[in-house]
């Protein structure tokens, strides 16, 4: 991430939030922004509807926030094509997808290589896509959780930086064990950040890098997840 021209190292990174629904993530990271936890400030917070819960969130907190209804385009790329523009309008170091419930054109992807990251409820590779909690739970898995991941083309399959595990309970549905996932993102997705933000980890296309050498392995979030 590149330090715009007249701001320092120290500047808070301005972080653009794209939401479709209840922005329970949105509601985390605000939070994480607001007690300093992330050097960092929404500054803006954009729906794809706009029935989204969240937008209450953005409303709360005086955090600039429009809605872009896609249904209102008439094809993928012009919607992509506005929400880009709309997104530059707020000047973003990073732009967080947070339950943004879209499949992003390659060249909207293209323009925000290594300042896009997204959140996805599995512990990628496995389970990318939809209904990752009853797959994980029909495949008899032991831990499941979340990961945060650099965005490119391909559907949830940029690099990921940092991951949540939780334990299967035997006695769990695919409601119990999101909502345990959903902890753990709470948890997960401002800590990720913040370690963009900082600069600690950085992808511009090439090789994820951690203080400066490469990432092998998504980093984990502490033992303690397992106790939210
Ligand atoms: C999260 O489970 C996230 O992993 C997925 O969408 C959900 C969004 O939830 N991408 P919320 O809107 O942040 O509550």
């Amino acid at each position: 991430m590149s330090v715009p021209a007249g701001q320092s190292a120290e500047t808070p990174k301005r972080l653009v939030v794209l939401i479709s629904g209840r922005g329970s993530n949105l509601g985390a990271l605000i939070e994480a922004c607001e007690q300093d936890r992330i050097p960092a400030q929404i500054v803006g917070v954009i729906s794809n509807r706009p029935d989204a819960a969240g937008l209450g969130f953005a409303e709360q907190h005086h955090i600039p926030h429009r809605v872009l209804n896609h249904r209102d385009y008439p094809s993928r790329e012009a919607f992509d094509a506005d929400l880009a523009t709309a997104i530059e309008d707020y000047a973003p170091d990073l732009v967080i997808l947070a339950g943004f419930m879209r499949i992003l054109t390659p060249g909207f992807v293209d323009r925000f290589t290594g300042r896009m990251l997204n959140i996805h409820p599995s512990l990628l590779p496995k389970y990318r896509g939809l209904d990752t909690h009853a797959r994980a739970l029909a495949d008899g898995e032991p831990e499941h959780g979340a990961s945060v991941h650099f965005v490119t083309p391909e559907l949830d399959g940029g690099p990921v930086i940092m991951q949540a595990r939780v334990p299967v309970d035997p006695n769990d549905t695919p409601d119990t064990l999101a909502a345990r996932v959903q902890r753990a993102e709470h948890r997960l997705y401002p800590e990720a950040v913040r370690r963009v933000c900082s600069g600690e980890i950085q992808w511009s296309g090439r090789i994820l890098q951690a203080d400066g050498s490469p990432l092998e392995a998504p980093l984990q979030l502490d033992e303690d997840t397992h106790d939210v």
